[in-house]
This record gives structure tokens, sequence and C-alpha cells, in this order.
């Protein structure tokens, strides 16, 4: 008896939300996790996974809490990663738009790149992306002057190779392993072209479209380089373990551009913290949650650096650090 009074029950709420009484209120599968909350949604899209953008996205998320933006009650956040693959980001960042999500924080530049493709209107808020205005993302950093805007890790090659020569300064010819897809890398190694011109250095270029193509590309530089750069490429950065065991074994000195980097086996950089710069995009995130526009909001640009050295790797390829460097520096190899 109470069975059957249970299905009755059931039999005619269901007829309730069929025969659609309130029009407004039927779900529509496209948007249903959104009417089902009725919370604002904001989709978070990260090109892959390595512990730069990792700490990024942790930090937005914590600023965001802060700031009263927390997921499940007042917020929905929709994280999702595209594993490296430019087709998986695009069918995330078509999903997001689909769904009419309130908002897209992009973290990296091909994911922010892929979420302008997908839409004009919902605002987007991006993450460490190197050179904005390079990859068409907006028209200047003071006026952005569309549906987007964000933070820049202003990385420098030149600050980068200073320390270099202050560690090694025997360098005539350094090695350049970067993608040439990601326009955060080429906008660097241009910089360190020119760079390298001014101090006599021969660049060495070891291009790859891939991760797959790491491990070649830091073989084919052994025997012809006297050390090896890496700008603050995201498919470098997520296969750092191959690349550091081919340049550690043949003992040469490894550059690179960000404090993840260095933890993960690179001799030394002169880097922002990406602490810092995803609690300024959750800001920047929560103001336009808020309801500021992104067009007018200038990118924040992160300039402040600090040198990072990792101290096992140096003992590991038998350099010394020199004692100058070693008492401003903060050693990741811990
Ligand atoms: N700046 C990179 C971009 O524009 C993203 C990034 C942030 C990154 N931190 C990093 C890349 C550390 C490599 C390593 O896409």
């Amino acid at each position: 008896m109470k069975k059957i009074a249970v299905l009755l029950m059931a039999v005619m709420l269901m007829t309730v939300v069929f025969t659609g009484c309130g029009g407004e209120d039927v779900p529509n599968t496209d948007n249903k996790d959104k009417v089902a909350s009725d919370l604002p949604t904001i989709g978070i899209v990260q090109i892959v996974e390595h512990p730069s953008l990792d700490t990024i996205r942790e930090n937005i998320i914590k600023q965001l809490v802060d700031e009263g933006f927390i997921d499940g009650e007042t917020v929905k956040i929709d994280y999702k990663n595209a594993q490296n693959d430019t087709n998986n980001l695009k069918t995330i960042c078509q999903s997001f738009t689909a769904n009419n999500y309130d908002l897209i924080i992009a973290i990296a530049t091909p994911s922010a790149q892929a979420a302008l493709g997908e839409t004009t209107e919902i605002p987007i808020v991006f993450s460490a992306v190197t050179d904005p205005v390079g990859a068409k993302l907006v028209d200047s950093m003071e006026n952005p002057g569309g549906n987007i805007t964000g933070t820049s890790d202003a990385v420098s090659a030149s600050k980068i190779m200073d320390l270099a020569l202050q560690i090694t300064p025997d360098i005539k010819k350094i090695g350049a392993i970067y993608s040439t897809g990601e326009v955060n890398s080429v906008s660097v190694i241009n910089e360190l072209k020119q760079y390298a011109k001014t101090k006599d250095i021969e660049v060495v270029e070891a291009t790859i479209m891939n991760s797959s193509e790491i491990q070649q590309a830091a073989q084919s530089l052994i025997g012809n380089v006297d050390a090896v750069f890496s700008p603050i490429d995201n498919t470098v950065a997520s296969s750092m373990p191959t690349i550091v065991d081919v340049l550690n074994k043949a003992k040469i000195p490894y550059y690179v551009a960000a404090d993840s980097m260095v933890a993960d086996g690179g001799l030394a950089t002169d880097g922002v913290n990406y602490v810092a710069l995803g609690k300024a995009t959750g800001s920047m995130a929560a103001e336009v949650l808020n309801g500021a526009d992104t067009a007018t909001m200038p990118v924040q640009v992160m300039s402040d650096t600090q040198i990072y050295i990792n101290k096992k790797t140096a003992d590991d390829i038998g350099i010394k650090i020199p004692k100058e460097i070693l008492e401003k520096a903060t050693d990741l190899s811990e």
C-alpha cells in the first residue's frame, strides 16, 4: 500500500514536470545544471596539468572563496582540463558557451585563445598569458576592448639570461627548446635572440610540435651547446623530467622560465610568483562577476620576479652557484 502511494506521488510529480507548468522552469537539457542550482556558473579551462598551472588554478579558486564566490554555495564551478590537446580545448569552450555560462576563466595562452574563438559575448578572464597582445587576445594592455581581460606573467628572457651569465659566464652557444605552436614561447624566444645578438651568443633552436618530440629535441643539442634555455612553454613544463634527464646526464646547465620548472629539475630562473598571479586573477574574476566591464579593465602584469635555483641539479652537474646569488635565491630542490 505504502509502495503504491509513493509510486502514485512520483507519477503525479512527473506529470507536473512534463506538462511544464510554469514554462520557464522546464528543464532544458543544455542548461540543466544552471537552472537546477540557479547559481552563476564559472567554467575554468586549463590547457594541461603542470605544477605551475595547477598552483594558479588553486589560488584563483581560493581568492574567489575569499571574495564570497564559493563553489556549490554562491556559484557553480565547472573545471575542465584539455590534456594539451587543441581539439579538447575547442570542445570544452564550445560546451561552456552552449551552456551560456556566466564567466570563463582561461588558464594559459592556448586556453584563452580557444575561449575567445567561441564567444565574443561571455566575459573571459585569462590567467598567466605571457603576451596577450601578441596572442591577439586584447587590443592593448590598458584597454582590452572586448569581452576578455586578465593577468600576464611578464617573463623576461634578458633577466633570465643575465642570471645565466652570472652562474655560467662562458656561454657562447645556447640551445632553445620550445613549442613553435605556443605564442607565449615564441615571443620570449624572439627576445632571447635579440639579447643573444648583443652578447655575441649563438642561439641553436630545438623546436617541438608536441611532447613526443621532446626527448629528441634535447638530445639534438648535446655536444653542440654550452647551456640550454626554455621559455614559459606549457608543453615543456609538462614534460620536464624527460629533458632534465638528458641534459643533466650531459652536465649541461638548463635555464628555465618558471619556478615550477626549477622545482622539476631546471637549474635556475628569475621568475614570477604564480601564487600571487593566481590570486590577482581570482580578484579580477570576482570583479567581473560583480558586474565590471572587461573591455575597460586593464590587463594586470605581474612583473615582480624572484631568483629560484635547484641546488641538487647544480651539484649533479658540477656547477657552483656564486655566493651573491645563493644569498638571494630560493632553493627549490627540497
Ligand atoms: N605563461 C604561459 C602561457 O602564456 C602559462 C604558464 C604559466 C606557464 N606558468 C607557467 C608555462 C609555467 C610554463 C611554465 O601560456
